[in-house]
């Protein structure tokens, strides 16, 4: 199985279009070792042919012009695309807004759960993919699948979608119920298990986590290798940057650092590769010269990057 990690960052990327923090303004520098990023997105195919998309991010435009495996293939007709389907793991803008991009009457497959179906079903400008061309295919928690393309021939990659803390996507939030996690409900944020039919290794895509709980531990122990959710390294790291008022517990994500942090949560936890992916730009471990680069990478895991790929 191979993975490749198509894009890296938060929603708003790195650097954010209107960010003037110090990483966004290194980064358009060209600073060695502050790289840019794009928003969210992994790749995984089982025979390197045929490509499932986790996420389908704003930047898929730049990110399939860098990524050849995601490009028509020659001798495949005057369009085509090896992308055969696209996993949604929430309904954020980082996550389903590259979906729009991939009109052209294209076939392959969209998985989601019913509440992100629900919000293509509710938003018609989704309709640019014409669901007969392009179906969509409703993932139910807890239930393990073999992904199929447009056309229902298998890809060989199968995934368990289950639920993990967080919250609804930010445009859904229902400003009225803030004590039941403005709205959110089951289903609003999935994690993933990714597996290829042939052998037995798993990864698992979280790109989106608030918190870790022993459920979530047990399920991870064994993996060959976690992507997860890296977009803070301090919880009020955002309001602390001056860029905005909430928290990362507020925003549906888990800091790295700190005591109920995902570094030291999964500390003891048996994974092969721990690779933090979604990296917001006041992350400082954007910056590979920082102290908290080298305390995180001295803690076993690895910062994700654009193109960085996986071969399990
Ligand atoms: C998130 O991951 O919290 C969202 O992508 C934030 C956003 O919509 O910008
Ligand atoms: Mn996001």
């Amino acid at each position: 199985m191979r993975v490749k990690i198509v894009g890296s960052a938060a929603g708003g990327g790195f650097p954010q279009w209107n960010c003037n923090y110090y990483l966004s303004r290194a980064a358009r520098a060209g600073t060695i070792g502050v790289w840019p990023r794009t928003q969210s997105s992994l790749a995984v195919s089982a025979d390197g042919l045929g490509w499932v998309l986790f996420n389908t991010s704003p930047d898929i435009r730049q990110q399939i012009a860098s990524t050849p495996e995601l490009q028509p293939q020659l001798g495949d007709g005057p369009r085509n695309t090896p992308i055969r389907a696209v996993v949604l793991t929430n309904a954020d803008v980082d996550h389903i807004a590259g979906l729009l991009s991939l009109r052209e009457r294209e076939p392959f497959a969209i998985y989601a759960t019913e509440r992100v179906l629900s919000t293509l079903q509710a938003n018609s400008i989704f309709n640019v993919l014409d669901a007969a061309i392009v179906p969509r295919r409703q993932l139910m928690e807890g239930e393990e699948i073999e992904l199929a393309d447009a056309e229902d021939r298998q890809i060989g990659i199968r995934i368990l979608p289950f639920s993990v803390p967080g919250k609804v996507a930010l445009y859904l939030e229902d400003a009225a119920r803030p004590e039941n996690n403005y709205g959110s409900e089951s289903g609003d944020t999935i994690a993933v298990r990714i597996a290829s039919n042939d052998d037995c290794h798993t990864a698992f895509y979280i790109p989106g986590c608030a918190r870790i709980d022993p459920g979530l531990r047990q399920r991870l122990a064994g993996a060959d290798c976690l992507f997860f959710d890296g977009t803070l390294y301090t919880d009020d790291e955002m309001l602390l940057a001056g860029v905005g008022p909430k928290t990362g517990q507020r925003m549906g994500h888990l800091a790295m650092s700190g005591r109920d942090g995902s570094i030291s949560q999964l500390a003891d936890v048996p994974i092969g590769r721990r690779i933090f992916v979604h990296i917001n730009n006041t992350n400082p471990v954007l910056d590979e010269s920082s102290v908290e680069h080298e305390t995180v990478r001295a803690a076993g895991w690895e910062i994700g990057h654009d193109g960085m790929e996986i071969e399990l």
